[in-house]
């Protein structure tokens, strides 16, 4: 793969953006296949202005991170209806000049999970689920859980936030942080919340009494790839479910999207667990 003027350029754009796998795993993609693209990262605070910039360059694709992907829906042409519904994007794809937002976090956000209650011969359907956060991802996953036949009760520090995607998703209660003993009344914890992440990796949305062993604890957090939160949850003698391969499951459908072909899922894998190395 050589880079020239027929390269079509992908990107992410966020803030910070420096931990982020996705340039590494989609360009190990395209190098796969031999796809005359490239995939980099920007960090971004002026999302009006980045928007238009990558708008005027004519720019594949856009991954939207932490912490744009609510106010990215301003400047896109068209909002497809699960990301409507979820109401907030991860994804856009520049087609022909028109900007479509979609959203692939909810797919990415519930595989992990899926993949750990089927190995117990279990399923999300009925399980009561503690959604830690009211942000994006937040959104993404209760869209998900939602759909899988979950309960699903948010926990947020400001708990207006958590009201309004209670009420946009129908979800099944609203609580701040502190409330450990309904927390403790769940069967799945999900921290969604920034909380853990590089270069805070000494904090965590919730106290270590809120955990029990039969919880299974995710947290869509991936760098460090064992957060506070998941190291807690394992001395609890909880299950824990890492937030790698939330990239992956995501990434896969942005990669399809994008290139128009399919994704070299194995190789994807194995550079992103690469990556991840670093942050063990
Ligand atoms: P994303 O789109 O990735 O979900 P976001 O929209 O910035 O990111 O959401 C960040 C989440 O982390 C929010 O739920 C936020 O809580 P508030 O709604 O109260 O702001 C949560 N969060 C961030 N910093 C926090 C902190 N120090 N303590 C508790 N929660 C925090």
């Amino acid at each position: 793969m050589s880079i020239n003027s027929k390269t079509k350029l992908c990107c992410i754009i966020g803030n910070p953006v420096e931990h982020s796998l996705s340039p590494i795993m989609h360009n190990a993609g395209y190098k796969a296949l031999d796809l005359n693209f490239v995939f980099v990262a920007f960090r971004v605070s002026d999302v009006k202005h980045a928007m238009e910039g990558l708008r005027a360059l004519n720019v594949r694709g856009i991954v939207v991170t932490v912490p744009h992907k609510l106010e990215v829906m301003k400047y896109v042409d068209e909002i497809d209806d699960v990301a409507r519904k979820i109401g907030a994007v991860n994804t856009i794809v520049n087609d022909n000049g028109v900007l479509r937002a979609i959203n692939t976090d909810w797919i990415g956000g519930i595989g992990p999970l899926k993949q750990v209650l089927a190995s117990q011969g279990e399923a999300l359907r009925g399980k009561k689920v503690a959604l830690l956060g009211a942000g994006g991802g937040a959104r993404a996953l209760a869209f998900g859980l939602k759909r899988e036949g979950a309960e699903v009760l948010i926990f947020n520090r400001t708990v207006s936030h958590g009201k309004k995607i209670m009420q946009d998703l129908a979800l099944d209660g609203v609580f701040g942080l502190g409330q450990k003993e309904n927390i403790r009344k769940t069967d799945i914890i999900v921290n969604t919340t920034s909380l853990g992440m590089e270069p805070n990796v000494d904090s965590c949305a919730i106290d270590a009494s809120c955990i029990k062993p039969n919880h299974i604890v995710y947290d869509i957090v991936y760098t460090p790839k064992e957060t506070k939160l998941l190291r807690i949850a394992k001395n609890k003698g909880a299950t824990i479910v890492y937030g790698d391969k939330m990239v992956l499951y995501g990434g896969i459908p942005q990669f399809e999207l994008f290139t128009g072909v399919k994704a070299p899922v194995e190789i994807m894998e194995e550079v992103l667990l690469k990556g991840l190395t670093k942050y063990e």
